[in-house]
């Protein structure tokens, strides 16, 4: 890194999808440049089934599950009293009978009434016409009370823990009363780009220290209280002085405690940590979800960036570290950030399990500011993207989670106890217990036209890519599944406990929704550069593209409608590229009609149960951006472009309010193009100087409900 190049001018070098070499620099410490991770040659498809794929009707699940928080009307999840007390934080009120009750004929069929967006390039936040845009919150805006306003040329950690933090990714946006006039904005800051934070940057050798713990200050979390604009779907930070609920998690400062199985392993202990239980900080929180109970779940993803001295870790840990991408064989290898300048514990040649502490799911409560978030050890351990949790028929809550990188896995937990309805504390206190203890599965697919996969994106002769799927089981508590392998082994080092059990490598899963009218599950297969190259894994049923630069969205539906099941039927609804690329799918909808997506990585259900998809890479020349389609019916695979989000950006978030009227995204990396500074920006976004990412709400002119 610190040799790295500093090109000009601003003409950005493409590189996956159409990332800029910048991104992948920052964001993913260039995890396309190394290796793939997985060399197992684990044979992941099992026996071809035929024939045997049921084509389900819609599965009606989720009756228990239909508790959900909303803003805004009958649905109106909310804080009992909501007194903004921080010592005495309120109760989240979940609503028994959503508008999302399943069984509703018209649950994701569409109807999306707005003139979709061209493709573009422009550098500015685009919206159809008959909806407005207002940034709600940006980098260095204040959080907590006392924060100074922002001083581009007098940065400091201490302002920076007090202010809004750096490439905002997840975002949701919690009921604070009843009436859907306050809220709660919970955000991820995924990581930062110090090029375009520090005027006169130069190489991370040249940082001060004060500058490497202000990166660290600028990841982690915030927690911001909102306020409704006058009565329309318009939010904004309340003013200041008032927001005991207002929060900062930083990368340096707060302390998680690790729960479940694995922690106090040895796997865990630390110098500093001799116990394995508490662990400094978050790194790299990506996408995340919101919990039925109120809380927000956020993944720990390129992790391993962050680290240096792998190649002078003990011998028998370092296959460990390099199957989660940890560079072994370097002293200093080329991405790192250096932080090991500024706290010790980022050089494994000194402290080798310290890296062990993060790839973690992590929940965080923000009715409770002064609670101590957790990172959940029995959901795993891996490049999490994000979990989001569907209370299945039966009670038992169920996260479904990727692990972002070519070649690796779909996961699935399932707690052990059951969630618990109604609004008590007691109720509330055993539902925070949940993650902490359950089985954790990989999937396996198999195919039904396995013969007829050329690596050319055809469909195949039996109308889909399609398929049967297992669940496979690698721990529950303290019982292992895989052989060899000790329970706190296969829950510390996930990736290798899936290589021995044969899951299937997929195209990059990142995040993946259940839609809570119908149970199916979603998943966003952004794209693998490497699928079916050199003597990289062919392309399978599953994952049909050589070389796949557009990805693809797959359907999972449950056996018996029952999300805690072992098995499962899948299909592809939506093959993304060029409508006109004959290896593109769009589920069988007429493909003149619908806008092009390429790299889908977010996903979303509004509550009229239509998804949404934000892109992250766009190969296809425009600016990235979010669609909608409806899911069921004859509009399936009729996408929509709703927005795009100015040069170098990505579309992060999204969240739409249960009422349906306020519709947050983030603006992750505005102007992250090569060769781009502070004072040369390839973006000026939001306010006309220099590029800051920032989350951006967006709402219907005439008061109605987005997209329909
Ligand atoms: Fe941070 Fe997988 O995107
Ligand atoms: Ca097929
Ligand atoms: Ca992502």
């Amino acid at each position: 890194m610190s040799d790295r190049p500093r090109l000009l001018p601003l003409l950005g070098t493409t590189r996956h999808g159409s990332r800029d070499a910048m991104t992948c620099l920052y964001r993913c410490g260039n995890a396309c440049d190394h290796p793939v991770p997985n060399t197992s040659d684990n044979a992941y498809f099992g026996d071809v089934v035929n024939a045997e794929v049921t084509r389900r009707g819609v599965v009606r699940a989720g009756a228990v599950g239909a508790m959900v928080l909303g803003f805004g009307g009958a649905a109106a999840g909310a804080l009992a009293g909501a007194a903004p007390a921080a010592a005495a934080p309120a109760t989240p009120v979940a609503p028994e009978a959503a508008r999302r009750a399943p069984g509703r004929p018209d649950v994701g069929t569409g109807a999306l009434d707005f003139k979709p967006i061209p493709p573009n390039t422009l550098d500015t936040f685009v919206v159809p016409n008959g909806y407005d845009h207002a940034v709600v919150i940006r980098w260095g805006d204040p959080v907590l009370p006392g924060a100074p306003e922002f001083d581009l040329h007098g940065q400091s950690a201490a302002a920076q823990s007090k202010q809004f933090g750096y490439n905002n990714d997840f975002v949701a946006a919690l009921p604070l009363d009843r009436q859907g006039r306050r809220g709660l904005l919970v955000v991820n800051h995924e990581y930062t780009n110090e090029d375009l934070m520090f005027p006169g940057y130069t190489t991370p050798d040249a940082m001060t220290v004060e500058q490497l713990r202000v990166a660290m200050a600028a990841h982690g979390m915030s927690v911001v209280e909102i306020e409704r604009v006058g009565g329309t779907g318009q939010w904004r930070p309340v003013e200041r002085g008032r927001r005991p609920y207002n929060r900062r998690v930083t990368a340096h400062t707060t302390k998680f405690e690790l729960t479940g199985p694995a922690a106090g392993s040895a796997w865990l202990r630390t110098a500093a940590d001799p116990r394995g239980r508490v662990v400094v900080g978050t790194l790299n929180n990506c996408a995340g979800g919101v919990t039925p109970w109120g809380t927000v779940l956020s993944g720990e993803e390129n992790f391993n960036q962050y680290f240096v001295g792998g190649d002078a870790a003990p011998a028998e840990l370092k296959p460990r570290l390099a199957r989660y991408g940890i560079n072994t064989t370097a002293r200093y290898p080329g991405g790192s950030r250096k932080w090991e300048r500024a706290d010790e514990r980022f050089d494994l040649a000194k402290h080798p399990n310290e890296a062990h502490r993060f790839g973690w799911i992590v929940e965080i409560d923000p009715y409770d500011p002064d609670s101590r978030p957790r990172k959940h050890t029995a959901m795993g351990r891996f490049k999490h993207e994000g979990a989001n949790v569907h209370v299945a028929r039966d009670g038992h809550v169920v996260a479904y989670m990727g692990d972002d990188e070519r070649f690796d896995y779909l996961y699935k937990f399932v707690s052990d106890k059951k969630f618990m309805k109604g609004n008590s504390w007691i109720a509330r206190r055993h539902n925070l217990t949940l993650l902490e203890s359950g089985t954790l599965y990989v999937a396996q697919f198999d195919q039904t036209s396995a013969d007829e996969i050329d690596g050319s994106g055809k469909l195949p002769s039996d109308g889909a890519f399609d398929g049967r799927g297992r669940w496979i089981k690698l721990v529950r508590g303290n019982r292992s599944y895989v052989d060899g392998m000790t329970a706190d082994e296969v829950l510390v080092f996930t990736r290798l406990a899936a290589d021995k059990v044969g899951a299937t490598k997929m195209d990059r899963p990142e995040e993946v929704e259940v839609s809570p009218a119908t149970g199916k599950v979603y998943v966003a297969l952004t794209n693998n550069s490497s699928r079916g190259t050199g003597s990289n894994p062919k392309p399978d049923e599953m994952n049909p593209r050589t070389a796949n630069r557009h990805g693809q969205i797959a359907e999972l539906v449950e056996d018996r409608g029952d999300n805690t099941a072992e098995t499962f039927t899948w299909s592809l609804p939506i093959v993304c590229g060029d409508p006109a690329d004959p290896s593109t799918y769009y589920a069988g909808y007429d493909k003149s009609k619908v806008s092009p997506i390429s790299c889908p990585d977010n996903l979303m259900f509004d509550a009229t149960g239509n998804l949404w998809i934000s892109t992250d890479g766009n190969a296809l020349g425009s600016n990235d951006g979010l669609f909608a389609t409806a899911i069921e019916g004859p509009e399936k695979g009729h996408l929509k472009q709703f927005l795009t989000v100015p040069v170098g950006a990505e579309t992060c978030g999204p969240f739409v309010t249960d009422d349906n009227r306020s519709l947050f995204v983030a603006v992750q990396h505005p102007g992250e193009l090569t060769g781009a500074t502070v004072e040369n920006p390839a973006s000026t976004w939001p306010d006309g100087d220099y590029a800051k990412p920032g989350v951006v709400v967006t709402w219907r002119l005439d008061g109605g409900p987005i997209g329909s």
